[in-house]
């Protein structure tokens, strides 16, 4: 079997986690990412770097930053997550330097001025040495760098007491005008009802609000990538929760990052993993084999939807990948499993579905397989997703409410080989999912859950990463 995702970034050798800044150059987008280049376990880590002009065809470079000054330099720790930008022709890194035994977290710069080839650290370094009191430095990462109002602001994760049940997560927010001295300004958010650390926080505008996000560790539920709306006074430091919900409601999505596209519209990317793969978890899937571990998601543009949620839909290049449209009209469904063929494992399929028409509900199988298959259950007010028979390796099932759009839905599924991602309606639900097949593992089946229900247009588009259309 061939794992690696066809258009979905994955680093040509090792392993990969967080996006750490996806930017748009003026010629080209570079992205910077969480690193291990010598194997494929979470360790000693660098940013990986690569280019692209589409976002779906990837140039791989060499990493942009190793682990090697002494603020950084630990096999447990190295240079850990943080954001990039653009200030008068040079590259602003920021990133948290992590060192264990003990455990101390500090934030760190490094610059350049090469357009991206190459960047050398601060001699001021570390930037931001320590949290303020009462604040955990052992957890204290991930720089977010945002510009507003002629300032530039950051936003930082730690949290109080320690990160397991007596710990409450904290984004802190501070102020630079030269982005090189930092003023701490506030507590931007805090709260025991997420959990206990926010790693990987962002800000970004939505209309007139801002939008907070982060993935939480301890989650009482298990939420991995949450979002706020809400009103932002850069001023006083204050962030105002009007609304909140999931980023994704799958097994494998955190550690979300904003950017502006090249239009200037708000897109995000995600990390395709989540804890369950770091170090506790050596040897998760099969794609060491193949030299490589973990892969980001596909780019999200983000919207609000027309009830004001949070929506996301597979950016528009992914459409070009179509090719060899297969589409059946009122598919009438039985109990008895109705099949197609998935190919390489490398399709989109979309469903359009009207409530009335639904019965008691639809299974879709992906990767199936006699008893085996990734199985979405699509009922009444509710899709499952369920992995606990695909791959001999994940277990669950995920859960997200179905949002009906005047008593219709249409639900996209992005498949790539060992990545499955989900889009229903406007977006507000995504469910994101890896899935490592057996030989043979690429059918599609679709049966009714009660006696009859029918599929109103089925679409599938086997995806082809090539540039030239057929
Ligand atoms: C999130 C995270 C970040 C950290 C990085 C280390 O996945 O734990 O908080 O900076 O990974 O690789």
């Amino acid at each position: 079997m061939e794992y690696r995702p066809k258009f979905h970034f994955s680093a040509r050798k090792g392993w990969l986690n967080d996006p750490n800044g996806l930017l748009w150059d003026g010629a080209q987008y570079q992205l910077f990412y969480q690193h291990n280049p010598h194997h494929c376990n979470w360790d000693s880590m660098h940013w990986g770097h690569a280019t692209s002009t589409d976002l779906l065809h990837w140039a791989h470079l060499p990493p942009m930053l190793y682990p090697d000054a002494p603020y950084d330099k630990h096999q447990s720790g190295g240079c850990f997550s943080g954001s990039v930008v653009q200030h008068e022709g040079a590259l602003y890194l920021f990133y948290t330097g992590a060192l264990s035994d003990p455990t101390v977290q500090t934030q760190n710069l490094a610059i350049s001025r090469d357009g991206g080839k190459t960047a050398q650290k601060y001699s001021g370094n570390p930037i931001i040495a320590a949290p303020p009191q009462g604040m955990s430095q052992a957890d204290f990462r991930d720089p977010k760098v945002i510009a507003y109002g002629g300032s530039w602001y950051m936003l930082l994760a730690t949290h109080t007491g320690s990160n397991q049940q007596d710990g409450e997560g904290r984004i802190l927010l501070y102020r630079s005008a030269d982005l090189l001295h930092w003023d701490y300004i506030s507590v931007l958010f805090g709260s025991a009802h997420y959990g206990s650390m926010y790693e990987c926080p962002d800000l970004f505008p939505m209309g007139e609000q801002w939008v907070l996000s982060f993935s939480p560790m301890y989650h009482p539920e298990w939420h991995q990538s949450v979002w706020l709306l809400g009103d932002m006074d850069f001023e006083r430091g204050v962030f105002t929760v009007a609304r909140a919900g999931r980023t994704d409601y799958g097994f494998d999505y955190y550690a979300a990052q904003s950017y502006p596209d090249q239009n200037g519209q708000i897109q995000s990317i995600g990390w395709m993993g989540s804890w369950p793969w770091m170090p506790w978890f050596r040897g998760y899937g099969p794609t060491e084999q193949e030299g490589w571990r973990c892969a980001l998601s596909l780019p999200r543009s983000c919207a609000l939807d027309r009830a004001g949620r949070l929506c996301w839909q597979p950016a528009r290049a992914v459409e070009s990948l179509r090719r060899q449209e297969q589409c059946a009209e009122h598919l009438e469904l039985r109990a008895v499993p109705v099949g197609l063929d998935g190919g390489e494992n490398c399709y989109e399929c979309s469903l359009m579905l009207r409530r009335s028409a639904l019965g008691e509900g639809i299974r879709l199988t992906l990767f199936a397989e006699q008893e085996r298959g990734l199985t979405l259950d699509i009922l009444p007010d509710t899709l499952l997703l369920s992995r606990a028979r695909a791959d001999g390796y994940g277990t669950g099932t995920a859960q997200a409410p179905l949002y009906w759009e005047d008593g219709a839905i249409c639900l996209r599924i992005i498949v790539d080989k060992s990545t499955v991602e989900l889009f229903a309606g406007e977006g507000a639900v995504c469910m994101s999912a890896n899935v490592y097949p057996r030989e043979g593992q690429s059918g599609i089946t679709l049966r009714a859950l009660g006696e009859a229900a029918q599929v109103q247009r089925l679409s599938l588009w086997q995806l082809d990463e090539t540039k030239e259309a057929q």
